[in-house]
């Protein structure tokens, strides 16, 4: 996954300073922490703090360390406040073992349980590790099999580094996490992301899911836990340091949208007892409000709709800069949502501020650790999506409506269906973000690039996926895109509609006669019809098609049109991660 960053060096030079450098390279990732183990005469010794890196150093000084080998860690924090003692690395009770782990461990509860004479330090999920590796040396295994018989006990996702005092040696494993190996002439590297060394080398090992790799100062041995011993190839890289930074893509917008496979899942890995015990609040609340700018807003939008059809539950949904206008509903007994990706959003704090002068309860649903908005909600839940660095929420969008549906099936008390129908997904974002698709869509944008105005249309749960695409396309391309609710037509826009003014009408089964009349509407006035659904309809000039996911629709709609805004954006000469007159924190009112 995309966030935080792990280093590891063995080899001929001072591992701290190389080990400090190439946590500064993986900065680009977002953290809130850092620390580093290095393996010296006395054992192991290590650093870790909270905070920017360059004031940890200045107060820890990183590179007292002594040593050729060692690992660190940038940590984005998922389990456990941002503090000195949650930085990793991470210790078992002896301190001979240090890990640094990137990931959720999800069955870190009961494997602690099974730890319970084990003295735990942190508040991660992460340190379990240490101690599932002390507990099997002890029963006699050596490091290398202490290592894997842990690690495969793990369930979740992990990159993972570990030394033991008096091993010459890294041991390191990933699922789902990336991880790869940097080979240099004085040393070898394992690390996250290649840009953290690649100012030393261009020769990389990309590792696989299920690789646990042994290297010590003769090489790399790479065993798989589903398929035994296996060797992976060398590959060269040839990007220059920025293109690494956005996975090999050309902008930060495309890399994210494609992550989307992944944050979607991250987004849902949420501890079951938490979720259940806001929906009970949520129950018992005197009125409930989701609040949000922008994106966030439409997020809040496509949420009250979940609320109110899946859980037969109310919910206010409020811009957050109109929020005051509101302000005398606020009862002790109120519940706030303040959803915001940044956590940063002046307006969305203001409206917190107001709620908590009101003494009314907080819950944010936010993207940054350690944000204001982590700060000042009383609880928050984590979208877990990584750093997004294109100024165009996407897929934060696409994780705070899977959190919304989330709670909205913990009301029906169905939790556990609704992360099975979240793990089915997977293949269908994959392919949703596929080359063939992204192809698909340009040849759409190639249409579109010279239009005045895009218009988008749906009903329900769609007419929020239709504001949020007009937002996109907007924001990126400048083209004037508006959406409206299918049924609004008549009672306006239809005045807009000439020969070839471009409509996307996003088609779910529940409306689909509805939203196809509306369509018709639209295609007798001369409307080029573009039509989002799982079956092809006559009425359509383009056809996207998308399966159909009922009331994860929000989720999979939007995701065709992210692309082509993206598309419009490049075809456009723009700069789809700096739109005009934008920025990614909002912290102006
Ligand atoms: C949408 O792509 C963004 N540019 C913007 O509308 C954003 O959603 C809004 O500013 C809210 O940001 P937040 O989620 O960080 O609070
Ligand atoms: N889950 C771990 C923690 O909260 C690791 C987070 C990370 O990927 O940095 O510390």
């Amino acid at each position: 996954m995309y966030m935080c960053g792990i280093i590891g060096y063995i080899g001929l030079k001072k591992a701290s300073p190389i080990l400090l450098k190439g946590l500064k390279n993986l900065e680009y990732r977002g953290y809130d922490s850092a620390g580093m183990a290095v393996l010296s005469s006395n054992g192991i010794e290590f650093r870790k703090g909270a905070g920017k890196i360059e004031e940890i150093e200045r107060r820890l000084n990183f590179e007292e360390l002594e040593g050729s080998i060692g690992i660190a860690h940038n940590r984005w924090a998922t389990h456990g406040d941002v503090n000195d003692i949650n930085a990793h690395p991470h210790f078992d009770c002896s301190k001979t073992i240090a890990i640094v782990h990137n990931g959720i461990i999800e069955n870190y509860k009961e494997l602690k349980e099974s730890l319970s004479d084990h003295n735990f330090e942190s508040e991660t999920d992460s340190e379990v590790i240490a101690h599932l590796i002390e507990e099997e040396l002890e029963r006699g295994l050596s490091f290398e099999k202490a290592f894997m018989s842990a690690v495969s006990k793990l369930d979740g996702n992990y990159a993972i580094l570990a030394i033991k005092a008096d091993e010459e040696k890294i041991l390191t494993a990933r699922r789902g996490s990336p991880l790869v190996v940097g080979i240099a002439d004085h040393g070898i590297f394992l690390s996250s992301d290649i840009p953290s060394f690649l100012e030393w080398t261009k020769k990389v090992v990309y590792l696989q899911d299920y690789d646990v790799v042994v290297v010590d100062r003769n090489g790399i041995r790479i065993h798989n836990l589903i398929e035994g011993e296996v060797s992976r190839p060398i590959d060269t890289v040839e990007w220059d340091a920025e293109q690494v930074k956005k996975g090999g893509f050309e902008h930060y917008m495309l890399k994210e949208i494609i992550e989307q496979t992944e944050t979607i899942q991250r987004a849902i890995q949420q501890d079951e007892d938490v979720v259940k015990r806001i929906a009970e609040e949520i129950r018992r609340a005197y009125g409930t409000f989701f609040v949000g700018c922008g994106s966030s807003y439409h997020a809040c939008l496509a949420g009250s709709y979940l609320f109110s059809k899946l859980a037969k539950t109310h919910v206010n949904v409020v811009l957050a800069s109109e929020f005051e206008n509101y302000e005398h509903f606020l009862t002790e007994n109120t519940l706030v949502f303040a959803v915001s990706q940044s956590g940063e959003t002046a307006d969305v704090l203001e409206a917190v501020r107001t709620a908590k002068r009101k003494g009314s309860r907080v819950i944010g649903i936010v993207n940054r650790m350690g944000s204001s908005l982590t700060r000042e909600s009383d609880q928050f839940l984590l979208m877990n999506a990584g750093p997004e660095i294109c100024v165009l929420s996407t897929k934060t969008y696409t994780s705070q409506v899977a959190l919304m549906t989330l709670l909205a099936y913990a009301l029906l008390e169905r939790h556990e269906e609704c992360v099975e129908k979240f793990k089915e997904l997977y293949m269908d974002i994959y392919n949703l973000t596929s080359r063939s698709m992204r192809d698909y869509l340009k040849r759409l944008a190639e249409m579109l690039a010279d239009k005045e105005h895009i218009y988008l249309i749906g009903r329900g749960l769609q007419y929020a996926t239709a504001l949020e695409g007009a937002l996109k396309i907007k924001e990126v391309s400048y083209i004037h895109a508006e959406a409206f609710a299918g049924g609004e037509l008549k009672h306006g826009p239809l005045a807009l509609i000439e020969k070839g003014t471009p409509v996307i009408v996003f088609v779910s089964k529940e409306n689909e006669e509805r939203i196809l009349s509306n369509a018709s509407e639209v295609k007798a006035r001369g409307g080029f019809i573009i039509g989002i659904s799982a079956e092809r309809h006559e009425i359509f000039d383009y056809w996207i098609k998308v399966p159909e996911c009922g009331d994860l629709n929000p989720i999979v709609q939007i995701i065709p049109i992210q692309i082509l805004a993206y598309q419009l954006a490049v075809l456009r000469g723009l700069d789809p991660d700096k739109p005009r007159n934008l920025a990614k924190s909002v912290t102006v009112i």
